[in-house]
């Protein structure tokens, strides 16, 4: 059924797509659309123009925060949202926001969205499809009364490298597309992948899948149409450092994103940008532009072009089969793989995808190769372990004394960064790192870490993205459980029950024990958390486990009085 719809999504191709049909405007939540009547007469109209049923459109409208889905629960169309990511609820910043808000616009016209990437500030919000955090919620009049102010926003970016791989500026932007000239004439695909393959990138999107694999198995594919996916969907709260590159460094993304054209025998490239960072996709867009410029002044000769597609709102967008689900104007749920994307992806063709920090990487690995011991490649390798390579953008949220964006060496110690993030401002308990599905460290364990995809699981940890947020003395570890379990069961698609049941019995578990109605059953939470660990279909309701049961561990004592064999032991005594 959905490879029928895929098909179908492809008749139109990227330039027209039902999905964009479906976002009207250019700012989160403002669909012109206001009738139940028109909405409905609207989606039948566009389900006949793609030949698609009236029930796959709506699948699709349905799904999303920021699509009016004719109900009277959707959270699209407000005038303005509230940040309610992992950041900003351990700063405690937001009840103040939202009153603010919500004095001003009224409760109907307050939504909320999970991070908008403002975590180095907290304090987040957006009013007019910008986004303000830090002390901007105090000047809220003023930021209304402007329509298109682009906010003010405060973080430090650096970096400990002498020679910085993705927070390198980009001074002269023609001479910096001139590699990409000099490589498509003096090698050949299989060459240049070779290279690729031996600097050792893994994807940086969280799983660590080595690149030039992905790539190789992409060249092999034979196809008249090819992809090239960019996925900028970093929803995971507390990283924003996607958000960074698509704002400071597009080009380097897009570079990257050429390259692997050119090595795949792809000629389109597609950006999922999503919506929460109208910022990222305005400096993409004007970044596109010049490198069209580039192409009529022919200082670039290459047949590629990209295209931004804007998400709505859904996390599981992240997951890259979802992700191409959503290009097409299909439901985004999760797929089983194989067929992988590089044999089967965006419209059925074989598509590449990667994460904005992988494709940041690349101008670097391929500069100065024809140097003996000192090309790029060289260079990547030889920082890390052997195994993690290169550079590790991480985003360190409010509660250091310096955050912001760092970019490290692979190996770097845990502790290392702390030092030079200045510590913290408050009292910190544990460490969130690599978002949601990530681990929870605790104080004591930090000095076991470095920086690398090995360090992290040998110790029962996840790099991941390598977004960092302090959780306080203050955060109640129960409460930040129950937090993980409402996001994973707002945010889990559907398609298989381990998540979508799951989580959903977790939360309530959790509300239930809270509240005082009941407390927790040990041996039914370990059995869920199995089920979900073992059962689910992808990393959201097989990945969240993890940040709990390291909770579980390491804050054993502030939990146990809300579980049923310690409070009845409690009783008795
Ligand atoms: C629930 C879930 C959310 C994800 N979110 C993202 C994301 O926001 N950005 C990203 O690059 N990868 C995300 N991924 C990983 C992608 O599925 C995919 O592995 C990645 O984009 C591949 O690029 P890479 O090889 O460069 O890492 C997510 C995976 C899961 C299971
Ligand atoms: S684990 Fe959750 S998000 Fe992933 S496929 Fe299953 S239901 Fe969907």
């Amino acid at each position: 059924m959905s490879k029928n719809l895929s098909q179908l999504a492809r008749r139109q191709g990227i330039d027209n797509t039902l999905f964009q049909q479906l976002i009207f405007s250019d700012s989160v939540g403002s669909t012109s659309v206001n009738s139940t009547d028109a909405l409905k007469h609207q989606r039948q109209v566009l389900a006949k123009e793609f030949l698609m049923g009236e029930a796959v459109v709506h699948g699709a409208a349905s799904f999303y925060d920021f699509i009016d889905d004719g109900t009277n629960e959707h959270n699209a169309n407000k005038k303005a949202y509230v940040c309610n990511g992992s950041s900003c609820l351990c700063a405690n910043t937001q009840a103040t926001v939202k009153e603010t808000l919500v004095a001003e616009f009224g409760a109907e016209n307050v939504g909320h969205v999970t991070c908008l990437g403002r975590c180095a500030e907290n304090s987040a919000f957006q009013v007019n499809g910008n986004n303000f955090s830090g002390s901007d919620i105090d000047k809220v009049k003023q930021i209304i009364g402007e329509a298109n102010t682009a906010s003010n926003e405060n973080y430090q970016v650096r970096t400990t490298l002498a020679e910085p791989i993705l927070t390198a500026e980009i001074s002269d932007v023609a001479k910096y597309y001139q590699l990409f000239e000099d490589l498509s004439k003096q090698y050949q695909q299989q060459q240049l992948l070779e290279k690729l393959v031996g600097s050792g990138l893994r994807g940086r999107g969280g799983a660590g899948f080595p690149t030039g694999i992905k790539w190789r198995s992409a060249l092999t594919e034979t196809s008249a149409e090819k992809y090239i996916v960019c996925n900028a969907d970093e929803g995971d709260a507390g990283a924003f450092s996607d958000r960074y590159l698509l704002e400071h460094r597009p080009h380097a993304v897009l570079f990257g994103m050429l390259m692997a054209g050119l090595l795949t025998g792809a000629r389109t490239g597609v950006l999922y940008i999503r919506a929460e960072y109208p910022e990222a996709i305005k400096q993409t867009e004007q970044a596109i532009s010049e490198f069209e410029q580039l192409i009529l002044d022919e200082k670039i000769s290459a047949g590629f072009s990209f295209k931004i597609i804007k998400g709505a709102g859904a996390y599981i967008c992240g997951e890259e089969t979802a992700l191409l689900r959503s290009i097409e104007g299909q439901r985004p749920v999760v797929s089983v793989r194989p067929p992988f994307p590089t044999q089967s992806g965006l419209f059925g063709c074989p598509t590449v995808v990667n994460n904005v920090e992988t494709f940041a990487s690349i101008h670097f690995i391929f500069s100065d190769l024809d140097s003996v011991n000192n090309s790029g490649v060289d260079k990547y390798k030889t920082l890390g372990n052997g195994k993690s390579t290169g550079s590790k953008l991480l985003s360190l949220d409010g509660a250091f004394v310096y955050p912001g964006i760092i970019e490290v060496a692979m190996g770097t110690t845990l502790t290392k960064v702390i030092e030079l993030a200045g510590g913290f401002v408050k009292d910190i308990k544990a460490l969130h790192i690599g978002g949601p599905l990530g681990g929870v460290v605790p104080l004591a364990e930090i000095d076991k870490l470095t920086i690398d995809f090995e360090s992290f699981s040998d110790n029962g940890f996840l790099l991941g993205h390598a977004s960092i947020i302090g959780i306080p003395q203050s955060m109640k570890m129960i409460d930040y459980i129950a937090h993980l379990f409402e996001f994973t069961a707002l945010e889990s698609c559907g398609k298989c029950y381990p998540c979508q049941i799951g989580s959903v019995r977790g939360q309530e578990m959790f509300e239930q024990a809270i509240t005082g109605k009941q407390p927790i059953n040990s041996e039914l939470l370990s059995d869920l958390l199995e089920t979900m660990q073992l059962g689910s279909l992808c990393a959201l309701g097989g990945g969240v486990p993890l940040p709990i049961n390291n909770i579980l561990q390491y804050f054993e004592d502030e939990v146990s009085p809300y579980f049923l064999s310690k409070q009845s032991t409690e009783i008795g005594e």
